[in-house]
């Protein structure tokens, strides 16, 4: 059944399977029972057999094995019984001392991504690269150790940082690429970043053009908005978390700079908060886009106001990005919740979630932190700008 129902889990075929001798499965059998080099589990539910699992151990690298024919019925599919035969089988690595435990799916099968990845699996960019049709996971008690949500912020912005750096030090090819956990992989040329007001979008502009008061640009980057406030007689503070980008407005003439994480800044009030580029992502997910918002009262001045912009990800018709936003929603997660690395000269950022958020979601989400919201321009491309204004405690 299982060969038929999923014919690429597996290394053979439902046809040589039938065809196949019983010693010749005793013997496979047998051979997985005993020692320490291989093993199969499966999983029962009553009676039958609605789950399997193996593990090969390699030949030359004895700490690492890979797993294979792995399978779960598809009404057992995110169940106990699922759980525990994947338990079982990396407690077996781990007590047999196969400290580093391959996968391999085929390449959008963000189902199974998903899976893998409550297990403390990661892609392996050496390898994710080179193969076309499949990915390899990889478990190691290092990946254990990264957080769900991608290690530190600060880390994750490190190869963007420095592609930033170069850029300004005359490196005009620099280009950072972002992988998505599904394996897909997105170059992003650095001059973006160093964009002239000349080059601002028609909502770039309307942003600036709604800047008032004393403005603080979060998440600056290399401070094209800051310098252009600052070029219009305005007062501007810019802060990011990346101290590359720091260095760079420093550098580029920017007044008033500061590294900071946007959760642990105090100052101000300010008249305006600016969060352009999809910035807003930083949050991470609905309850940092909750905890950045409750944060925000702090920051801006009762008749102050947020700008920021962001992107309705339904607003595609691309197969793989439609793909990931049911692998989300089957997940659990809001659809827009991003799940990415940089990577920059092989030097590879832990993964980290960014959110693109719908304009509804994000009313939503504003009335109930007593925000007011406008959507104030709206793009073909899914991209909107939203105005926030703060609801006095009375109203
Ligand atoms: C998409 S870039 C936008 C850069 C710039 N605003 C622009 O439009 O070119 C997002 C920026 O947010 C910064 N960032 C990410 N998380 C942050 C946080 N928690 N606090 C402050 N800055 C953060 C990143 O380092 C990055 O420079």
């Amino acid at each position: 059944m299982s060969l038929k129902e999923s014919p690429s889990a597996f290394s053979t075929t439902y046809e040589s399977a039938v065809n196949r001798s019983l010693e010749s499965w005793c013997e496979q059998a047998d051979s997985t029972a005993t020692g320490t080099d291989r093993c199969t589990f499966l999983a029962f539910s009553d009676e039958s057999p609605v789950g399997i699992t193996a593990i090969y151990r390699d030949k030359c690298n004895r700490e690492e094995g890979e797993m294979l024919q792995v399978w779960v019925s598809p009404d057992f599919r995110g169940s106990e019984a699922a759980r525990e035969l994947l338990d079982t089988t990396l407690r077996w690595c781990g007590e047999n001392g196969i400290l580093r435990v391959l996968a391999t799916i085929a390449r959008g099968n963000v189902r199974a991504l998903k899976f893998y990845r409550k297990y403390g699996f990661d892609s392996e960019p050496a390898t994710s690269c080179d193969a076309a049709s499949s990915l390899v996971l990889v478990r190691t008690s290092k990946n254990l150790r990264i957080p769900i949500e991608g290690g530190t912020m600060d880390e994750a912005m490190t190869p963007y940082g420095l592609a930033l750096l170069d850029f300004f030090n005359g490196d005009s090819s620099a280009k950072v690429v972002a992988q998505r956990e599904d394996g897909l992989r997105s170059d992003l040329p650095t001059s973006v970043f160093f964009r002239a007001p000349t080059e601002f979008s028609p909502l770039e502009q309307t942003a600036l053009a709604l800047c008032r008061g004393e403005v603080l640009d979060v998440g600056a980057g290399a401070g094209c908005h800051s310098l252009a406030i600052q070029d219009r007689g305005m007062k501007v503070w810019a802060i990011d978390i990346s101290s590359q980008g720091v260095e760079i407005m420093s550098k580029r003439g920017v007044k008033r700079v500061q590294r900071a994480d946007v959760f642990k800044f105090q100052a101000g009030p300010f008249d305006t908060l600016l969060l352009l580029m999809h910035g807003l992502g930083m949050v991470a997910n609905l309850p940092g886009l909750d905890r950045f918002l409750h944060h925000a009262h702090n920051l801006v001045k009762p008749d102050g106001q947020i700008l920021c912009d962001s992107l309705d990800v339904r607003v595609t018709t691309e197969p793989i990005h439609l793909a990931y936003q049911d692998a989300n929603r089957q997940a659990g997660c809001y659809f827009g919740e991003i799940r990415m690395q940089f990577e920059y000269k092989g030097q590879l950022g832990p993964f980290f979630s960014w959110l693109h958020v719908d304009a509804e979601t994000l009313a939503e989400h504003a009335k109930k932190t007593r925000w007011a919201c406008r959507i104030v321009r709206r793009e073909g491309n899914g991209d909107y700008l939203a105005q926030l204004t703060p609801i006095p405690k009375t109203a």
